[in-house]
């Protein structure tokens, strides 16, 4: 070991000891920075380093014949330097196309040497369902041409372009600025060494060169998005060009030790997507290759004086160190539409089950049964609800996964129905490393099945983490993936029950002495497969294994619960995600916003921020203030560092606790309306966390805010990322006014407000035109909310109109696949509440009922002259109720004096019904 490795395994450590052993730790909040030596910088990275120094223009590749086969375009590329050089060789173009709005392209050697890694299991097999046969290609000027409904691909011959064109309108291109370079496989010659040398690790890339770069263009673009995880801002800022020169952004999954806020180094997961936005259009390119990836944004050139004013576009320059080019361009036109099109590429995001969408307690560690159960005693005492109580490592046998540590965790099964049956769940962690003890049944069989990835010398990679030495199982292979989702059985997971959910942690990997925290480039899995090709899904596979898991002990077609922390395109449709390590510290907290707007933007919106910051110990401001924002991150969960303070959400004493209780109890009231939405996920693709413009794409203003951001369409959430704050400056998007859901004050849309602001909460606000739907009564746990009546609020637009929508299902098994559900619209026009049903009529064989009524309904934004008290008709009952002015929303105490508030109707959630209220 190096010595940054030593500091780095010292610093890790502390978990290794169990606790209970009297320690002499060294706090490690503050005390170490980010090792930034430990990992490579772009000059340290022979294929970064050779394609940032090449001329624009220098790609020398131009296009030999062109033809259609099985309805794809084949094209054959060829270097103008080649000639009989030795290495020569042509690439072979293919280019397809898939209904709505979807190229794809793909290169290859025409001779092989060696197959290159086509990332398996990423795009949905439906996909060549949707491809559509290309009927005729139009030659013309040196160039090739598709067309296709609604836009045309023009291959350019010489020098080789592509470009994906909305008639006059270009949308894409591919090496219009010449930085298409291929490098072929090839023998190596006399005397020339392939080793790659950092630090002490020697990377022999026993297969050489073999690196693919090249140009992508958003025409029409003011910015671009994408590229996780990184703790930056929302749009990507040029890394290149002009007197701009910064790394690039790197895709390169990494377990990094006390991450920094605005880097543009890569963290857990990799998702080589970019969205381009301007005020007329959205587009976006995706590239499917799992190695090692670094992305320039390349600065604007300035235009030359008297050049007419060219159309905004923005230029990018991605490079990988191998793998398969494979890439995908999405024409939009519209946000949405990108992000419907790339996830019906890799698949929409899985349906969640209800409890995995309230509060979740987690610290490293909860040290014992009596811990838990005085945690949870805790939550009761003090009248917070929380759903999911978690373990981390301290809670197995010496760090071998699927194991309690007998003297700390004797009676596992009896403490998880003690927390089950106040309809509480938990979650046990179960890491990828695996120790090396040939008392341990998982190994014993790993090892002799031969499932563990091997190292360049063919023997069982052997790597330091969590329990010291420890292989890896290869889960590239479906065999491993398969063995390892029968360790979850409740007969092999012993002292599991079905109220046990799993987390997926340094799945990275995370080698702990390997060369940037993870394991040797060179280190080989199934097939012969070098573990630079895989590395950045490598987690994504693991990831999966584990869901398998649990969709095979599945009782009751139980839907699966898995955290990952390393994440690829995808990992949407198997679990959700969190962003790691963060620290305790304001700064953290407002990444945490763009950090998760990014990832919902490349189609994984289950994920959520550590709240209170894992590093450190956030003070009472702090983690009240985190509370608050996290209430409305689709992933919530309060997480902490061993050796932090304990704080459990009451520990901090008046007015906190009754704040952060208030925080727990808003995210539970608004529970229905974010499962909506986990719904219109699942359907759709579309994120729950949304950037203004996805939903105002033509507001220039909204481009770059990422201090806000929409939750579905109609909550804006600004959190506080400061200390005494008194005001926060709030951008009201849109043309309609936004209501304070705690006051019910309006604001009109269209303005930039320095909202005044106390301890007791962030800005929220409810859309006018929007209806939410709520569960206002406080239990314990969701479950316990089941059969709560709901509460409608209805904010009216300038026209007194608005709509909403409420998904229902049994929020456990998969049963809404076959159409056990319901899907109800309100809408509110010509002063009368109307609902009726939204699933279509043949939605499945399976029925979904329930008999939650509607407790209550609340109109914001009406005028004075509709404010007096009077009779409400519940037309198809025929009854009359009453109604009177606010007080109406959560917080007790605040009277909206533009308010109505009709009780108890008595109607249905489920049923057609409507309400003639003005
Ligand atoms: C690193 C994870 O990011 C963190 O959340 C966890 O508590 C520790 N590993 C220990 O398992």
């Amino acid at each position: 070991m190096e010595v940054g490795d030593m500091d780095r395994w010292r610093q890790k450590k502390n978990g290794f000891l169990a606790l209970g052993l009297v320690l002499l730790v060294v706090a490690v909040t503050g005390a170490h920075a980010w090792k930034k030596d430990e990992f490579k910088r772009c000059d340290q990275t022979i294929f970064c380093r050779e394609y940032r120094n090449l001329d624009i223009g220098s790609s020398k590749w131009y296009v030999s014949d062109v033809n259609l086969t099985n309805g794809k375009v084949r094209a054959r590329l060829v270097n103008e330097d080649d000639g009989e050089a030795e290495h020569g060789g042509s690439l072979i173009l293919h280019l397809s196309a898939y209904q709505d709005g979807i190229v794809r392209v793909k290169v290859k050697e025409a001779d092989q040497k060696k197959k290159r890694f086509e990332v398996p299991d990423v795009i949905v097999k439906e996909l060549e369902e949707k491809r559509l046969w290309i009927q005729r290609l139009i030659e013309k000027d040196g160039a090739s041409m598709v067309v296709l409904s609604g836009h045309e691909v023009v291959l350019l011959h010489k020098p080789f372009q592509l470009y994906v064109r909305n008639g006059k309108e270009t949308l894409l291109s591919l090496n219009a600025k010449g930085l298409f370079h291929f490098e072929r496989q090839r023998e190596k010659r006399e005397g020339e060494n392939w080793d790659d040398t950092f630090r002490s690790h020697t990377d022999t890339r026993p297969h050489g060169p073999q690196s693919i770069g090249f140009d992508v263009s958003f025409y029409g673009a003011d910015f671009v998005y994408g590229l996780p995880e990184r703790a930056t801002g929302l749009t990507l800022k040029p890394t290149k060009g002009a007197e701009i020169v910064s790394e690039p952004y790197r895709l390169f999954n990494s377990d990094i030790f006390e991450y920094i806020y605005e880097s543009p180094f890569g963290l857990y997961g990799a998702v080589p997507v970019m969205q381009s936005h301007g005020e007329k259009r959205t587009t976006g390119f995706f590239w499917l290759n799992a190695a090692e990836m670094v992305v320039d944004v390349l600065a604007k050139e300035k235009a030359e004086e008297g050049a007419a004013e060219e159309v905004s576009r923005v230029d990018t320059h991605w490079m990988a160190e191998s793998g398969a080019f494979d890439a995908f361009f999405f024409i939009g036109p519209g946000p949405k539409d990108v992000i419907r099109q790339y996830t019906s590429v890799t698949g929409k995001s899985i349906m969640p089950q209800f409890f995995a969408t309230a509060y979740h307690q987690c610290r490293w560690n909860y040290k014992d049964e009596a811990d838990v159960f005085q945690v949870d005693a805790g939550f009761d005492e003090y009248d917070m609800p929380y759903d999911v109580l978690w373990l981390d490592i301290e809670h197995t046998d010496g760090k071998k996964y699927f194991t309690w540590d007998p003297v700390l965790f004797p009676n596992p099964k009896e403490m998880q129905d003690k927390i089950a049956a106040k309809g509480r769940k938990m979650v046990t962690i179960i890491d990828p490393h695996i120790k090396r003890d040939n008392n341990y049944y998982i190994h014993k069989e790993a090892q002799s099945k031969g499932y563990y990835i091997k190292n360049k010398h063919g023997a069982d990679f052997d790597g330091w983490c969590w329990p010291g030495s420890s292989s890896y199982l290869d889960m590239l292979n479906p065999e491993v993936r398969s063995w390892w989702a029968d360790k979850f059985s409740y007969s092999s997971y012993q002292g599991s029950t079905p109220n046990l959910y799993i987390w997926n942690d340094m799945n990275e990997p995370s080698v702990f002495n390997g060369p940037e925290a993870t394991m040797e480039r060179d280190n080989i899995h199934y097939g012969g497969v070098e573990h630079r090709d895989v590395h950045n899904a490598y987690g994504y596979y693991f990831h999966m294994a584990s869901v398998e898991g649990l969709m095979k002990r599945g009782e009751n077609n139980d839907r699966p619960f898995v955290l990952s922390r390393s994440f690829f395109a995808g990992t949407q449709k198997v679990g959700a995600i969190w962003t790691g390590d963060n620290n305790a510290d304001w700064d953290h907290l407002r990444v945490s916003v763009p950090m998760l707007l990014t990832l919902g933007l490349t189609g994984i919106t289950f994920a959520g921020a550590d709240v209170g910051g894992f590093f450190g110990n956030p003070d009472a401001e702090l983690l009240t203030r985190w509370y608050q924002l996290g209430a409305y991150y689709p992933f919530y969960r309060g997480h902490a560092h061993l050796d932090t303070k304990r704080r459990e959400p009451w520990l901090f004493g008046e007015p906190y606790t009754s704040l952060i209780r208030e925080s727990l109890h808003t995210r539970y009231a608004l529970l229905p309306y974010f499962y909506t939405l986990f719904r219109e996920a699942n359907v759709n693709g579309l994120p729950l966390m949304r950037p203004l413009w996805m939903e105002y794409p033509s507001d220039k203003h909204s481009f770059a805010i990422d201090d806000e951001f929409l939750l579905g369409k109609d909550i804006l959430v600004h959190g506080v990322y400061s200390e005494k704050a008194v005001s926060e400056e709030v951008y009201f998007p849109g043309s309609q006014p936004w209501f304070d859901v705690r006051t019910g004050a309006s604001y009109s849309g269209g303005q930039t407000v320095q909202v005044p602001v106390t301890l007791d909460s962030i800005p929220v606000y409810q859309r006018a035109g929007s209806i939410i739907p709520r569960k206002d009564r406080f239990r314990r746990s969701s479950f316990q909310m089941e059969n709560d009546p709901y509460t409608l609020v209805i904010a009216l637009n300038g026209t007194y109109e608005a709509r909403g929508e409420l998904y229902i299902d049994d929020g456990k098994s998969f049963d809404f696949e076959k159409g056990a559900y319901i899907h109800r619209l309100f809408t509110f026009a010509d002063g009368r509440l109307t609902s009726t049903n939204l699933a279509p009529g043949n939605k499945g064989t399976k029925e979904f009922t329930t008999s939650c009524l509607v407790e209550r309904i609340i109109l914001l934004g009406l005028k004075s002259k509709d404010l007096s008290s009077h009779r409400v008709l519940v037309e198809s009952s025929g009854t009359q109720v009453s109604a009177e002015i606010g007080p109406s929303l959560l917080r007790k105490g605040y009277h909206q004096t533009n308010s109505l508030v009709v009780r108890m109707p008595k109607v249905r959630i489920s049923d057609d019904w409507s309400i003639k209220v003005l």
